[in-house]
């Protein structure tokens, strides 16, 4: 499909999204929003793709929602619309591995849409903040929720109540990010990253994300009930058996997804 506001390729099993609105920052309006699930949906649903890497520019993975759309509209508009719920909802929905490569600002939606991957490498010039309070709103597609699961109830306050930017430093310091890289090498730390996920069992890496997703959702003992019915079920496939035998035999395994 062709895409005006982001841009799409697949090399060796991994789909790379980029953001391309440089001239606002890669600032999420709709049609940018509505581009991104689709190519999301259409990477999940491919047999060509095992992993997805989505990034932005060097100086802004996505400085939030588009405020120049935003700023017209009223309560009975976004309200009836349930505005940015339908995001939310079918990036959630995805079922491959999403790594977030994020460099310069990811700020409102944008850091939002960061926390919606399930996990986030950052280059050294990242930058992380909620600076909703900043246009009188708060946060609307995560900011006061994954955040607060991120980083704690005392920073994403601060975050939040404030609009202070955290930089990767902090960020990895606070468990927001899962490592740090230099800017120049960002895209290859996060493809080789995505390269390794994509060399296992896709059907494996499918149970991981869905079995650590439901600790969100889950008091522990039910968490913990669910991880073990998926972990059983693993001893069903033919994965499990190569995965075993290959490490016996002191060989690479030969995933099939079976
Ligand atoms: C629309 C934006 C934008 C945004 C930047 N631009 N952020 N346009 N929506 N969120 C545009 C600017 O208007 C400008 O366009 C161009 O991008 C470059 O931005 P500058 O401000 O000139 O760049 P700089 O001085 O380097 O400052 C960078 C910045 C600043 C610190 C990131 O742009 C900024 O504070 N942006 C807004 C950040 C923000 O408040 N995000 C939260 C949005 S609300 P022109 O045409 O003037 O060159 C949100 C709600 C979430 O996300 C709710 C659920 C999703």
């Amino acid at each position: 499909m062709a895409y005006e506001t982001i841009n799409v390729e697949v090399q060796d099993h991994v789909c790379l999204i980029k953001l391309n609105r440089p001239e606002a920052l890669n600032a999420l309006n709709s049609e940018l929003l509505t581009e991104l699930c689709a190519a999301l949906e259409e990477a999940d649903a491919s047999d060509k793709v095992r992993c997805i890497i989505l990034t932005g520019s060097e100086k802004a993975f996505a400085a939030g929602a588009d405020i120049k759309e935003m700023s017209e509209m009223s309560f009975v508009d976004v309200f009836t619309n349930n505005l940015f719920a339908d995001t939310n909802d079918r990036i959630a929905a995805i079922r491959k591995p999403i790594i977030a490569a994020v460099a310069g600002y990811a700020l409102g939606g944008g850091c939002e849409v960061a926390m919606m991957c399930d996990f986030i490498i950052a280059a050294d010039t990242a930058k992380f903040g909620q600076p909703e309070i900043n246009l009188g709103v708060i946060a609307g597609m995560g900011g006061s929720q994954r955040l607060t699961r991120f980083v704690g109830k005392s920073k994403s306050m601060d975050m939040n109540l404030t609009g202070r930017f955290m930089n990767a430093e902090e960020a990895e310091r606070a468990g927001l990010v899962s490592r740090v890289v230099p800017a120049k090498k960002l895209l290859d730390e996060a493809t080789a990253a995505a390269q390794k996920i994509a060399e296992k069992s896709l059907l494996t890496a499918m149970a991981a994300k869905e079995a650590v997703n439901r600790s969100y959702e889950l008091p522990l003992s039910e968490g913990m009930l669910f991880e073990r019915r998926v972990f059983h079920s693993m001893f069903a496939t033919e994965d499990q058996k190569e995965g075993m035998a290959a490490f016996l035999e002191k060989r690479e395994a030969q995933f099939r997804d079976k």
